[in-house]
């Protein structure tokens, strides 16, 4: 398998660095605070659980909660996993043979191309920069083939924070049901959404082969419970995924799936405290950006906890990173993390991510480093 370069790259620096400020996560908690969201008292929580091993599907009363977050699933169109990444590992090697074809958004989460890539052919299409990081169905349509099986998308998007209007997004249904494609929806930073009007519709509610990918780790901020889900009206699919996922983790954690149907009878508590964090985080990124006009190009991103911003200053982007990480302790990803094989793609960007706590303090060591170093940075 090719080198998951993100992962590299935090191996490095994500524990180490004095100011994660690339996290693609909103801040965690403990299971005292959850339980305490709850109301429930913590000592009961695990006081009686069996450690046995759990059911393969997901406990059931896990995937009931998990359903009710869609519109038209019941548990039996639930599949959980390891997190999201054990959903998309064995979503594509389950669906994919290597005389397929699959179409694969560019800039996304790395996984979402190199998986396919070492199963079979792959087609990258853009999201445009100069367009708000816009998809062009179009592009999806021309890039089709007779053997094309899947097209893979991911909204709100990682890096970008882009996210399709629904028009679009109905589109892309239309032309993937046209062909008989599966769609497989990226769907971890739904319901961090700026706009609330944008949030698109599950895949797996809208489309009879739509496959949805969710997790806890990302917009409830819960990643240490390592669970994700696939939601599809296609239960086919989904039971060749679980005979698949008994070669992987073969069941969750007992413990996790325990905490993770807590979080999910207070969703709405823990999604109004996350909105309000990244309203108020945005906000102290606008302040910096604004103070900075010839340094960065700023966009705010329609949905999720990281954005894109273009590096505009003396250099290459990945110098910069790289002295900002050293110098001052302030961890960002570099464009080259985002590279494709499929297309090039923006070699000026960074991530910043604004779903932390604390995130001003950060800011202040990069605006330490932007002032002590201006003369060699600024054009
Ligand atoms: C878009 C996207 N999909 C999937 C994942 C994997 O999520 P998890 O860590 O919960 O497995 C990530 C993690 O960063 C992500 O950003």
């Amino acid at each position: 398998m090719r080198n998951f370069e993100l992962e590299t790259y935090f191996s490095k620096w994500e524990f180490t660095a004095k100011h994660h400020m690339t996290a693609s996560d909103v801040q965690s908690m403990s299971i005292g605070a959850l339980c305490g969201l709850a109301g429930i008292p913590e000592a009961n929580v695990f006081k009686d659980l069996w450690l046995g091993y759990t059911e393969t599907w997901g406990a059931p009363d896990l995937r009931t909660a998990i359903a009710a977050t869609y519109d038209r699933m019941a548990p039996e169109n639930i599949l959980c996993f390891a997190g999201a990444e054990e959903g998309v590992y064995a979503a594509m090697r389950v669906l994919l043979t290597r005389d397929d074809h699959v179409i694969v958004v560019v800039p996304n989460y790395q996984a979402a191309e190199t998986i396919p890539l070492d199963i079979c052919d792959v087609t990258g299409v853009p999201l445009d920069p100069d367009n708000g990081w816009r998809l062009d169905v179009d592009d999806i349509r021309q890039a089709i083939r007779p053997n094309t099986k899947l097209v893979s998308v991911n909204f709100p998007n990682n890096p970008t924070g882009a996210v399709m209007p629904k028009e679009d997004y109905a589109e892309l249904i239309a032309l993937c049901r046209e062909h008989g494609l599966y769609l497989f929806n990226d769907e971890v930073y739904r319901m961090l959404e700026l706009d609330e009007t944008k949030c698109l519709p599950q895949a797996a509610d809208a489309y009879e082969k739509g496959l949805s990918l969710g997790v806890m780790s990302k917009a409830y901020g819960l990643p240490g419970l390592r669970i994700g889900w696939i939601a599809s009206q296609d239960t086919d699919a989904l039971l060749k995924l679980e005979r698949y996922k008994h070669y992987l983790s073969i069941c969750n954690s007992a413990p996790s799936e325990r905490l993770a149907v807590i979080a999910l009878t207070v969703r709405d508590k823990i999604l109004e405290r996350n909105r309000t964090l990244l309203r108020r985080n945005l906000a102290a990124l606008d302040r910096f950006f604004a103070d900075y006009p010839s340094m960065f190009n700023w966009r705010h991103p329609d949905g999720g906890c990281i954005g894109f911003p273009r590096y505009r200053g003396q250099g290459d982007v990945e110098a910069f990173c790289t002295a900002l990480i050293e110098e001052s302790g302030v961890l960002l990803l570099p464009a080259s993390i985002y590279r494709s094989e499929l297309m090039e793609t923006p070699a000026d960007r960074f991530r910043i991510g604004f779903g932390r706590e604390g995130i001003e303090v950060g800011l202040d060591a990069f605006r330490e480093f932007l002032d002590r170093n201006h003369n060699t940075l600024s054009v």
